[in-house]
């Protein structure tokens, strides 16, 4: 089946969940997480809000049941790279670090790779301005960054 039937699929399913537990429905919401894991192999964002729009619930709501089912996984992102967007880090040349790190990854922030492994977004200082530029990989921090770092650091990444 192809991506996009499987989509149709389980948008009806989706649809027929919702008719038979009723908006609001936590148990029903479960239902299509469990549904979506089975077809798709993960919960993407996208499915995140399909889901809480259909049962007409509040997306951090759908998030929480999520957490409370480890047979459920969230995405297949592997590698969450934020990048400082603030007025020091830019006085000290994030604006090139980002640059090279978004032409690398051919991604734009708040996108994922295609190959879902590695996603990108911006934040607004890490208040710790001093050893700036700051990007941050999956929690841990790199600091005083600079576009050579950044194309080293982005080959072990990308080749992995
Ligand atoms: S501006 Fe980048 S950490 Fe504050």
């Amino acid at each position: 089946m192809n991506d996009i039937s499987k989509e149709e699929n389980f948008k009806r399913d989706l649809e027929e969940l919702v008719r038979g537990f009723g908006e609001e429905s936590q148990e029903g919401v479960k239902e299509a997480l469990r549904k979506c894991q089975d077809d798709f192999g993960l919960v993407s964002k996208s499915h995140v809000t399909q889901i809480a729009d259909a049962f007409n619930l509040d997306e951090k709501i759908v998030k929480t049941i999520i957490k409370f089912m480890p047979t459920v996984k969230e995405s297949n992102v592997e590698y969450e790279i934020i990048c400082c967007t603030g007025p020091r880090c830019a006085k000290n040349g994030s604006r090139e670090v980002i640059k090279t790190i978004k032409n690398t990854l051919g991604i734009d922030f708040n996108e994922t790779t295609s190959d879902g492994k590695i996603s990108l977004r911006g934040q607004n200082c890490f208040k710790k301005c001093k050893l700036g530029p700051n990007i941050m990989i999956n929690k841990k921090f790199y600091h005083h960054m600079n576009k050579e770092k950044a194309e080293e650091i982005l080959s072990e990444i990308v080749s992995k």
